[in-house]
């Protein structure tokens, strides 16, 4: 059975060993579901979004209503929030379309379905959101919440009025990105259920999130093709929806075809390496111990921790949900200093609780470390950190201009070196095996991508730029860090002030 720190490693950037792959364009995947002779029921577009700061919203300062009632409208404020299109490129074979939440190569493998459970206007059932139509197809005609509660193991009294399932197509991703697409699919679908997150704490709707259910299980019940696209999420918005109906006959098969919806190319190339390493995290029953402080067994010193500041009232240039929908990935940074209030509100932001009103940190969270390499930050003189989100506590690893080093470990994307800040997401990908098995680098790699789209809406919050960045020489980042053999670095997210935010 393969490992985390196996797959991670077979699929390492190696500068002297990085082979040619040519891009295949004419069975480039489509990045839209299509679902021949469905009719998808729109959702109302002209609706009020939430009017808070982004700071308010990631706090979850409401703490999240249970009980809430559902409808169109509001169905239809989440997913405008969570996955929408927001900017166009013209191209001349068509427009392209970029959404408001990052992804690797813009090529969006992360999908969203919903079983409803007595939202208002909308029958019970399965069904897909196409965020070109910004509509849902309907997939079932019987209500699954009931069947989903099993799968997910959560207890259908209060029962969710809308559950969201989160899945992605390996193909999208290693279309371009081969074997290591699967990080991308990891990473990419975080950003989305980060976006989705926030929705609904602005929103002020209790949700549960989990990673662990039975796979085969929800595969199943979505229809999808699961040696191409498979699930990796469930947000339950918590509280009574109406008492979810016992399903007078078994889940019905879907039709082939809803099944063929899952193939996103003529021409697909099937990487064994993605599906053998997914499927060996099925199935797991729950942690082997508890998982000790990650940030202590990355081989890294203890720092000298510091409390983080309070960032201060009123610096951000924009709200939520306009930082939200104006967020895109920005390269033109310049050499000008990131100011303490905007590194502390950065800080705080990846600080935040998982769930409104929520004291500790998740399991899920802590799977991840988190640091950072400031080049030029007021306050800060240049050097490796980590941070301590649970104490909301910063400290110095190593004091050097690292950053320049950096940005040639990424793949030579010169521009990163302006950046003030790379931020960086790390694990002990040894001790997530043996405490998780390889599901835990599903849970890292998701909140890693969590935390990414968060620093990309602090960014545009505070009139700053922000840019991921999956392609990095993955020894050489260990290397530059001092990680032990265990440890790698997952994801990398610069920030800085740029020329035109
Ligand atoms: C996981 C991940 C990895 C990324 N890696 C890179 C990278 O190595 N270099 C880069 O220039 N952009 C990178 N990006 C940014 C994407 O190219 C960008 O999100 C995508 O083109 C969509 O554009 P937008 O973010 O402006 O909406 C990455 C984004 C994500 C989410």
């Amino acid at each position: 059975m393969k490992t985390s720190i196996q797959y991670h490693d077979e699929t390492s950037y190696d500068r002297h060993r990085m082979s040619g792959h040519y891009l295949d364009w004419p069975n480039q995947p489509a990045v839209f579901k299509a679902y021949p002779g469905i009719d998808p029921v729109l959702l109302p577009k002209d609706v009020e979004l939430p009017d808070a700061s982004f700071w308010s919203v990631l706090s979850g300062q409401g703490g999240g209503v249970m009980n809430r009632e559902m409808d169109l409208e509001e169905l239809s404020r989440i997913f405008l929030l969570c996955y929408t299109l927001t900017a166009k490129a013209r191209h001349p074979e068509g427009d392209f379309y970029f959404r408001s939440a990052a992804s690797a190569g813009a090529l969006y493998p992360t999908e969203i379905y919903i079983a409803s459970n007595g939202v208002k206007g909308l029958k019970d059932g399965l069904y897909h959101f196409a965020p070109q139509h910004h509509g849902l197809v309907l997939l079932r005609e019987q209500p699954v919440t009931t069947p989903l509660s099993a799968i997910t193991g959560k207890p259908d009294t209060g029962a969710p009025v809308v559950s969201f399932i989160l899945t992605a197509i390996y193909f999208r991703s290693a279309w371009k990105y081969r074997a290591r697409a699967y990080r991308y699919n990891l990473l990419d679908t975080g950003h989305v259920i980060e976006n989705l997150a926030s929705a609904l704490k602005a929103l002020n709707v209790s949700f549960d999130l989990t990673y662990d259910f039975d796979d085969q299980g929800i595969n199943h019940l979505l229809g999808v093709d699961e040696t191409r696209e498979v699930a990796l999420a469930v947000v339950q918005v918590e509280g009574a929806g109406a008492a979810p109906a016992v399903l007078s006959e078994p889940l019905r098969p879907v039709s082939p075809q809803l099944v063929m919806a899952s193939r996103v190319s003529q021409k697909e190339v099937d990487y064994p390496v993605i599906r053998d390493f997914h499927e060996a995290g099925m199935g797991k029953s729950g942690p082997t111990a508890p998982l000790p402080e990650m940030t202590n067994h990355l081989g890294l010193g203890r720092p000298a921790w510091q409390k983080i500041g309070e960032p201060s009232a009123g610096i951000e240039v924009m709200g939520y949900p306009e930082a939200l929908l104006r967020r895109r990935s920005k390269r033109n940074f310049i050499k000008k200093r990131v100011t303490k209030p905007c590194m502390d509100a950065f800080l705080k932001a990846l600080c935040a609780k998982d769930h409104p009103g929520g004291t500790d940190r998740s399991s899920y969270e802590e799977c991840l470390s988190v640091g950072f390499l400031a080049a030029n930050v007021e306050g800060m003189d240049p050097g490796f950190y980590l941070v301590d989100p649970a104490k909301s506590f910063v400290g110095k690893v190593k004091p050097g201009a690292f950053t320049e080093t950096m940005t040639s470990i990424c793949l030579d994307q010169a521009w990163l070196a302006y950046a003030g800040v790379h931020f960086l997401f790390m694990a002990n990908l040894d001790i997530l095996d043996r405490v998780h098995g390889p599901r835990g680098y599903r849970y890292a790699m998701m909140v890693a991508g969590r935390l990414g789209q968060r620093l990309y809406v602090a960014a545009t919050a505070l009139g700053l730029g922000c840019c991921g960045i999956g392609a990095l020489y993955d020894g050489e980042a260990a290397e530059l860090l001092g990680l032990d053999d265990s440890s790698r670095l997952l994801y990398l997210v610069a920030a800085g002030t740029v020329k035109k935010a």
